[in-house]
């Protein structure tokens, strides 16, 4: 589905991502996981043309992004920033609604069956009592339900999340999760996406990609990459990592930051 060939990519003339290459399998999840300021953001912005490279290439479905128009991209992806802001005076309704219009031609009116999906996606984040509402009075949790209810209106093939569980309590970063979940299982979307959460990065993936300093420090399943190596080397803390006896899932317990 995609495949990223060695790219690199700069901010003015400093070089953020270093010859990154990897492979989304269609159906996958794929989490990227690192510290602060290691380049997670700015390679699922190159991943979902909001960046150009410098070097490399990517492809998506073996096509070349770059020999694709925005508006194709977005009828097959819909990539969420970590910030995403909508204009002052517009509705949830609204807001989910810009979802279909990737699919619609120049002042193509929305018709029932576009109405029926912002429903659906609206229904599916649990937002109906709130549609009428202005996005910019919502709660954190609630405008960020109300940014992926939009998502899910573009029906992509490819979600790519930017830390989609930021300002939701616990419950709602494991409905957020779980709903990722689904839709992955239920309706084959293919999703990536950055978390901060290792445990939840362990659970909710197939894949996990961890960037490190703009390089790629190591990629696998959640059992090949949580190991305590990894977790001291990249986050400097020692941990405990035991393995669920039914499911299999690495559990880690942070410790403390590494004396070396
Ligand atoms: N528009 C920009 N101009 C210049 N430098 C930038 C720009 N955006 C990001 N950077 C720098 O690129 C580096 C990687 O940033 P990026 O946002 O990709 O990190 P991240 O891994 O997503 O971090 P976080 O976990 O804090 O979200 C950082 O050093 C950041 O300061
Ligand atoms: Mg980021």
């Amino acid at each position: 589905m995609f495949a990223v060939d060695s790219i690199s990519i700069r901010y003015d003339q400093k070089t953020i991502i270093h010859d990154f290459s990897f492979q989304v399998k269609e159906g996958e999840v794929v989490s990227i996981i690192g510290p602060n300021g290691s380049g997670k953001s700015t390679l699922l912005k190159a991943v979902s043309r909001q960046l150009s490279y410098f070097k490399g290439k990517v492809e998506l479905d073996g096509i070349n992004l770059k020999s694709i128009t925005a508006k194709q991209a977005a009828r097959k992806m819909c990539m969420l920033s970590q910030k995403n802001l909508a204009p002052a005076d517009m509705t949830v309704y609204e807001l989910v609604s810009f979802g279909r219009y990737p699919h619609k031609k120049w002042f193509e009116k929305l018709n029932h069956d576009d109405h029926d999906i912002i429903q659906w996606a609206i229904d599916k984040t649990h937002l109906s009592a709130y549609q009428e509402r202005r996005v910019t009075s919502l709660s954190g949790g609630e405008s960020q339900r109300a940014w992926i209810a939009m998502a899910l209106a573009q029906r992509p093939k490819i979600l790519l999340l930017d830390e989609p569980t930021t300002y939701l309590d616990i419950s709602h970063q494991h409905e957020v999760l779980e709903l990722v979940r689904e839709l992955n299982k239920e309706m084959g979307m293919t999703v990536m996406m950055v978390l901060h959460d290792l445990n939840q990065a362990a659970r909710y993936s197939d894949q996990i990609i961890v960037v490190k300093d703009g390089k790629k420090a190591m990629e696998g399943t959640p059992d090949q990459v949580m190991t305590t190596k990894m977790v001291r080397q990249v986050y400097r803390m020692d941990c405990e990592i035991n393995c669920g006896l039914r499911d299999r899932i690495p559990r880690i317990h942070l410790l403390q930051t590494a004396r070396s």
